[in-house]
């Protein structure tokens, strides 16, 4: 009798926030291929309810085969913790393919202890440069598509920086953002929530605020300035701003006074969604919400000196305003005034993301 085809095992890792909604699809279409066999590992890295669970729920992923629950730690801890946790997985699991996403501390501990042993990895989302060292985003993004054999970009900036550091073409694929892919499923789904209900919120009348980013968080002069300049925001529309754990520990130790800001817990991945698609304006220092902002054709004002995503700026409404006071109440005003036309979108940011990079991968492996 003829033995059984060997199925390709693959590993997906999901550790952090923004890492789910880009697992998701991925694993769905995967698991319709009967030449692969699936497992997911979720570091823990991020592990409260709102920053974890509820978007395993509502996304469909699911549940974690293996879950490290590493928890909170400085970037050492953290990494460190994880790559040993997932050098164990692969050893026990001989693995064909590693798939890793985004840029958090999970995506190169894990790419990192994949390498060591010899096995395949996939960097979803390759290629992305700030050129600034000073995010520890950029050093895992660089160092992971570094030991990567399949990059997958989401814009041409990222095939362009990959291929100035050297890196093969043939290693190099651009399939389009699969963070989008989620997005456009979800995104009917997400207008049945009642969250503008609840915070009695109208169409186009409000903006959101998001700020997780260690240079304007983790700095009490830098959180303290923003606020301020929040607030003052707040004085000519509503700013609700569903507040990051790193950024709520940070305000609640400095006792910084948010005034009229509509301060809320992290939301799920549909009510965020809903809440971002109808506001008049956004203000982040998020990479993902530059790019959802873009799709949904939204103004959005990111609170940082550079971004990874350019073409969110070149093709989309995103405008890189820094954090200094001035310059983002001008531009708040200005989209008061006029918001910015439509967003063209990327051909490649089509909902079919996942199933390209299958494609790809079906060939290749
Ligand atoms: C991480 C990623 C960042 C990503 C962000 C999205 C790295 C280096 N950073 O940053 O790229 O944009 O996730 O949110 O990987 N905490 C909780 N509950 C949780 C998770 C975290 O309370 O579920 C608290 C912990 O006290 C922790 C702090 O938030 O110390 C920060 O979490 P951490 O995973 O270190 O980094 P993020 O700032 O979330």
């Amino acid at each position: 009798m003829a033995s059984p085809i060997k199925k390709l095992k693959i590993i997906f890792v999901a550790g952090a926030r923004p890492n789910f909604m880009k697992v998701a699809p991925l694993m769905e279409e995967f698991k319709k291929c009967p030449e692969f066999s699936t497992i997911l590992v979720h570091t823990g890295q991020h592990y409260d309810e709102k920053m974890s669970k509820v978007f395993f729920d509502e996304l469909k992923i699911p549940r974690p085969d293996i879950n490290f629950e590493i928890g909170a730690g400085n970037h050492a801890v953290q990494t460190g913790k994880i790559l040993i946790a997932f050098d164990d997985v692969l050893e026990r699991e001989k693995p064909d393919l590693v798939v890793v996403v985004g840029d958090v501390n999970s995506t190169i501990a894990c790419a990192l202890a994949a390498v060591k042993r010899g096995v395949k990895v996939a960097h979803v989302e390759a290629g992305l440069r700030s050129f600034d060292w000073t995010m520890p985003e950029e050093i895992n993004r660089v160092l992971t598509d570094r030991i990567s054999d399949f990059l997958f970009c989401t814009e041409d900036s990222a095939v362009k920086n990959l291929r100035a550091e050297g890196i093969s073409k043939n290693k190099i694929f651009m399939t389009g953002n699969v963070m989008i892919d989620t997005l456009l499923k979800q995104k009917s789904a997400a207008e049945k929530s009642n969250v503008l209900k609840e915070l009695k919120l109208s169409d186009k009348k409000y903006a959101v605020a998001t700020l997780h980013r260690p240079s304007n968080v983790d700095d009490k002069n830098a959180l303290n300035k923003i606020i301020s300049t929040l607030k003052k925001v707040a004085g000519k529309l509503p700013v609700v701003f569903p507040v990051h754990p790193r950024t709520k520990s940070h305000l609640l130790t400095w006792g910084i006074p948010t005034g009229k800001i509509y301060i809320l817990d992290p939301l799920g991945y549909l009510d965020f969604l809903k809440l971002v698609s109808h506001a008049k304006l956004v203000m982040t220092d998020s990479g993902g919400i530059q790019e959802e902002t873009t799709i949904l054709g939204v103004p959005c004002l990111t609170l940082r000196e550079n971004t990874e995503r350019p073409v969110t700026v070149k093709c989309g409404t995103n405008e890189i305003v820094g954090t200094d006071e001035k310059k983002i109440l001008a531009a708040v005003e200005k989209i008061l005034k006029k918001p910015p036309a439509k967003a063209k979108t990327s051909k490649f940011w089509d909902g079919k993301v996942s199933a390209r990079i299958v494609k790809v991968l079906s060939a290749k492996l």
